[in-house]
């Protein structure tokens, strides 16, 4: 039984690393999914039915049902009710979860370990780490969530002495775990105590980072929701579960220093120092924009011969990814070089863009780096900006605002720049916008969609 328990576990393990790499690619990633999931029942499956034989811990089929029936049916309506632009926030929640669900594996084994005084060393330190590392996970992502769901202010909070409390309250934490582990039976309260410093910390590491730095904290999440998962597996010494979670935190920390190029930080930064706080001098941009209407961005698009499309946040909240291919189209049969660039933070999630893009069929071929374009861009003759904002900002390349040393795409050196957005309101970090008021910007103003299409009717008129 305990073979075939392994053979499983290794099968399921091997899909997730299949599901994993097929993840990277827009085209494989539904399949990836599928992949993972399949594999994932794979080892539930041998968990619960080739589970070791031993009477203390037969398993109360009850419970295991009434929870797989609750689980289920909220995932499967979270999953069709969610809207896709409140996908990060979800994810945000599933990491806490993923975070709390360790937590209490750990907890349950302290618990066994206190109470019936069985347990090795090795045993109490990972629920040590366990402990620690899901309750900063779930308390951290509870705040991520609230941030992203505007449920409390995006804005970094700050205050004196803010390292030194965090660096405290690691190493009381560290301390209470040094002591249950010393005296598991008579340490219950330590052992709470433990858990309340631990989600302490946990707010207190995210609420610094704010603004246009989320995207990190989000990937940092992710990955500690790996690492608690991968403790809790040393725990109850299964071997899946280590796997799958060092899956995760792996593949969590690799988003996170892409995230962390992306904004031009370094992981320490953002590990020790909380990114995003840099205090901004709350310096504004102001001036006279220039709006046109339709027609007249048709006429410049349809003198054009190279444009660009930076696709932002708005492109998702205007679901108007369908019309800007059906744009991009009609430009490339006018005889113009097109080309859509993805800044990875564009958006509320890893890949949104992409996700977006591949969904209304724009060719893998016509994708380019910001890196890749920024060079050239003087040569382009119109950039479209389709509810972009934070990620065409050129105040990040000024000293003192909150976006300051991320690196944007350089849609203002174009030729001509048309930005499409309903207002002329800052982005998601609150940082005014010069680009709005720059001599060779056109802004186009109402719904992204209702723009495109009117300026896809006049292509076919
Ligand atoms: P944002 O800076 O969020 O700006 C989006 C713009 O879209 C808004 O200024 C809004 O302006 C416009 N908009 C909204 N609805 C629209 C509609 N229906 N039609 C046209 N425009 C619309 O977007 P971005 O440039 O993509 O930057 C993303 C930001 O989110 C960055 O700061 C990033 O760090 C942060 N973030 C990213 C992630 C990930 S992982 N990608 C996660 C969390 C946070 P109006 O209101 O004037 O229309």
């Amino acid at each position: 039984m305990q073979n075939l328990r392994d053979y499983l576990y290794i099968a399921a393990s091997i899909l997730f690393i299949y599901g994993l790499k097929m993840l990277s690619k827009a085209t494989t990633a539904r399949k990836g999914n599928l992949v993972s999931s399949v594999g994932m029942l794979i080892a539930i499956v041998a968990t619960l039915l080739l589970a070791d034989q031993n009477p203390n811990t037969e398993i109360q089929w009850m419970w295991i049902v009434t929870g797989a029936v609750i689980g289920s049916v909220i995932g499967a309506a979270a999953a069709r009710l969610v809207k896709m632009t409140s996908m990060p926030e979800m994810v945000g929640l599933f990491n806490g979860f993923g975070g709390l669900a360790s937590l209490l594996v750990g907890w349950a084994e302290y618990h066994k370990i206190a109470t019936q005084g069985e347990g090795s060393l090795f045993t109490l330190v990972a629920i040590g780490a366990t402990v620690l590392i899901g309750g900063v996970t779930f308390s951290g992502s509870m705040i991520a969530y609230a941030k992203l769901a505007g449920k409390m202010d995006g804005k970094p909070i700050l205050f004196k002495g803010q390292q030194l409390v965090n660096g405290a309250l690691l190493l009381i934490a560290v301390a209470a775990a040094v002591m249950f582990c010393m005296n598991p039976a008579s340490t219950y309260g330590v052992f709470i105590g433990m858990v309340v410093v631990s989600m302490i910390l946990g707010v207190l590491v995210t609420i610094p980072i704010g603004g246009a730095d989320m995207p990190v904290v989000i990937a940092l999440l992710n990955s500690y929701s790996g690492l608690a998962a991968c403790a809790a597996g040393f725990v109850i010494m299964n071997n899946v579960l280590i796997v799958a979670g060092s899956l995760v935190g792996a593949s969590g920390l690799i988003l996170t220093s892409i995230m962390c190029r992306a904004m031009n930080r370094s992981l320490a930064n953002v590990m020790f120092a909380g990114v995003g706080a840099t205090v901004a001098t709350g310096k504004t941009f102001q001036g006279e924009a220039k709006t046109v209407s339709a027609q007249d961005a048709y006429l410049m698009l349809e003198a054009a011969s190279s444009v660009v499309f930076v696709p932002g946040y708005g492109m998702a909240v205007a679901q108007a990814q369908h019309v800007v291919k059906e744009l991009g189209d009609l430009l490339e049969d006018n005889g113009c070089e097109v080309s859509y660039c993805v800044h990875p933070v564009a958006g509320r999630m890893p890949g949104h863009m992409n996700v977006l893009l591949a969904e209304a069929d724009v060719p893998y071929e016509q994708l380019v780096e910001p890196q890749d374009v920024n060079p050239t861009i003087p040569n382009v003759d119109v950039a479209v900006v389709i509810g972009a904002n934070d990620v065409v900002n050129p105040a990040a390349r000024e000293e003192g605002t909150a976006l300051y040393g991320m690196p944007i795409i350089d849609v203002d050196n174009a030729k001509v720049c048309i930005v499409l957005k309903r207002s002329l309101k800052a982005g998601f970090a609150g940082v005014d916008n010069p680009l709005f008021f720059a001599p060779n910007t056109r802004m186009l103003l109402g719904d992204a969609k209702a723009s495109i299409t009117h300026v896809v009717g006049e292509f076919k008129e």
